[in-house]
């Protein structure tokens, strides 16, 4: 099969490109790179021995776009094309909105005219809101606390109602809980810009030297330590989660939504335990106040994926650590080096 990834030098984006090189299939990549290295590719190439044709395009330049259309069939396009830091989306809402939906809009544009009606996208837990149980299941009521969130729900909204529209369409939307890791190389992994805003580059970044501690946000959660609890997955089993999607699509299902996720929940003290045993030293690491906007415990059910995609995360914690931190030290600067 032929498919075109949007944002596919990104994090997960390359490791799924990888995935699906290895499995036989052939990719497209469109990336602005504005948030991205086309390193990660070559990368994915080296580790592979095959080739990924590469177009530096932004969604919202159309003509581009259309461009690699013209050039290429594709049996499906996979979306993770997006801006996706909750404090910036906060303080740069237009910049989200215009980024994101109008690129999504674009994009659907292109793909209708094009006769592309197979899309997997890329949606987040984040839709869940701050949910009032765990675990979660796929129809649990949705709702966003920032303008990221609001833009993955509204992207979901389009993607539902152009199947609703035309039957034609198939979609299958996808919503990670907490991508960690790399792939086991250590040749292509998670590049934060500027300082993390996520947990574990921070705490890489602090056990590599390039911060001096983690903050803990918050040890009076309901929580058993009192620390957050997150569904954290590793990112090749959530890449491999997007190869199920694409199979799926060949049956010609309509919308379907899946949680990817492992269906347990580790705190933010069990993620710093776990790094420590697989770097051998201590993080160092403070409790302070809680993060506004945070919730207390986020994690999956598994089951729909399971039955239904035939896909079932299997690397765990240790593993996600262990590979996280292969990456980070061999790669101190990520791509920059
Ligand atoms: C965050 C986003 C979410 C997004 C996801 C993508 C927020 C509020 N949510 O999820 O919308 O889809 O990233 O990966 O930003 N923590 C610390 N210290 C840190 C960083 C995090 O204690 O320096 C804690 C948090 O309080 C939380 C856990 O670690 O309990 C995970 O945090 P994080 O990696 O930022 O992910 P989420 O907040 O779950």
């Amino acid at each position: 099969m032929k498919y075109l990834i949007t944002g596919g030098a990104g994090y997960i984006g390359s490791h799924t490109v990888l995935e699906l090189l290895n499995a036989g299939h052939e990719c497209v990549v469109v990336d602005s790179l504005i948030n991205s290295f086309d390193e990660s590719l070559k990368r994915v190439e080296t580790l592979t021995g095959k080739q990924v044709e590469f177009h530096q395009v932004d969604l919202l330049d159309k003509p581009a776009l259309e461009a690699v259309f013209a050039k290429h069939t594709f049996d499906a396009v996979v979306h993770f094309a997006a801006l996706k830091a909750v404090g910036e989306s906060v303080a740069k809402p237009l910049t989200y909105y215009h980024n994101n939906i109008t690129g999504t809009l674009v994009l659907c544009e292109v793909m209708k005219a094009a006769g592309c009606k197979n899309i997997v996208f890329s949606s987040s837990a984040t839709v869940y809101g701050d949910p009032a149980t765990v675990p979660i299941t796929e129809d649990f009521p949705t709702g966003a606390t920032n303008p990221y969130g609001r833009t993955k729900l509204f992207m979901e909204d389009i993607l539902v109602d152009l199947h609703t529209a035309d039957a034609d369409w198939n979609v299958v939307l996808l919503r990670y809980f907490n991508p960690v890791g790399a792939h086991a190389s250590g040749q292509i992994g998670e590049h934060p810009q500027g300082i993390p805003n996520n947990l574990t580059p921070y705490i890489t970044q602090t056990a590599i030297g390039l911060r001096e501690k983690l903050s803990v946000f918050g040890g009076d959660w309901p929580t058993p330590d009192g620390t957050g609890v997150r569904d954290y997955i590793h990112v090749v089993d959530l890449a491999l989660g997007h190869l199920a999607a694409l199979k799926k699509l060949t049956e010609r299902p309509g919308v379907k939504i899946y949680n990817l996720g492992t269906g347990k929940g580790f705190s933010v003290l069990d993620m710093i335990k776990a790094f420590e045993k697989a770097i051998g030293k201590p993080v160092a690491y403070q409790i302070v106040d809680r993060r506004v906007g945070d919730v207390a415990s986020v994690y999956a059910t598994t089951d729909l994926a399971r039955e239904e995609l035939g896909w079932v995360a299997t690397r765990g914690i240790d593993e996600m650590c262990e590979d996280a931190w292969r990456w980070q030290s061999m790669n101190p600067k990520g791509f920059e080096n």
